[in-house]
């Protein structure tokens, strides 16, 4: 068992290269490693999942039930769509966050609606990747 599961979706494994202005210069590995990092400094073992595909994703949360204490998620686009992914966690009964990159607030108007939102102890946008880290915190001291 891993404290912690880090979950990205779609399009998220093209960090880096993907509007750098927006979503920062650092890659998916770097980003799932300083993850890990994070966690470890807070005492918390971690893991990374990406995937592009709405049921891996929810496999991945069914699969943490058993497996990790806790979620931190980056759903990507399926954030403002995915009731299947929103259902999903909300099975999970450990601490759950919810992390953007971008302000979505400040960008298109399909962006503003997060699905996830109300199934998730909280939400950060708009801090890059300081945001992982604030959610790594938050789950450290929610656990
Ligand atoms: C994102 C915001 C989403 O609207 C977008 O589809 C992404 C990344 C973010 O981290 O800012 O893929 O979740």
């Amino acid at each position: 068992m891993l404290d912690v599961i880090y979950l990205f979706g779609p399009n998220l494994d093209r960090l880096g290269t993907r509007d750098p202005a927006i979503y920062g210069s650092a890659t998916l590995a770097e980003m799932e490693s300083r993850c890990i990092e994070a966690a470890r400094v807070l005492g918390l073992s971690a893991e990374t999942l990406q995937s592009n595909f709405e049921g891996e994703l929810v496999e991945a949360v069914h699969g943490a039930v058993a497996k990790n204490r806790a979620i931190i998620i980056n759903p990507g686009g399926l954030t403002h769509y995915s009731y299947a992914l929103a259902d999903a966690l909300a099975i999970f009964g450990g601490p759950k966050i919810e992390v953007h990159l971008s302000n979505v607030f400040a960008r298109e108007p399909w962006r503003h609606t997060s699905v996830v939102a109300p199934v998730v102890n909280g939400t950060v946008v708009g801090l890059g990747e300081l945001g992982f880290r604030l959610a790594t915190q938050a789950v450290a001291s929610l656990l």
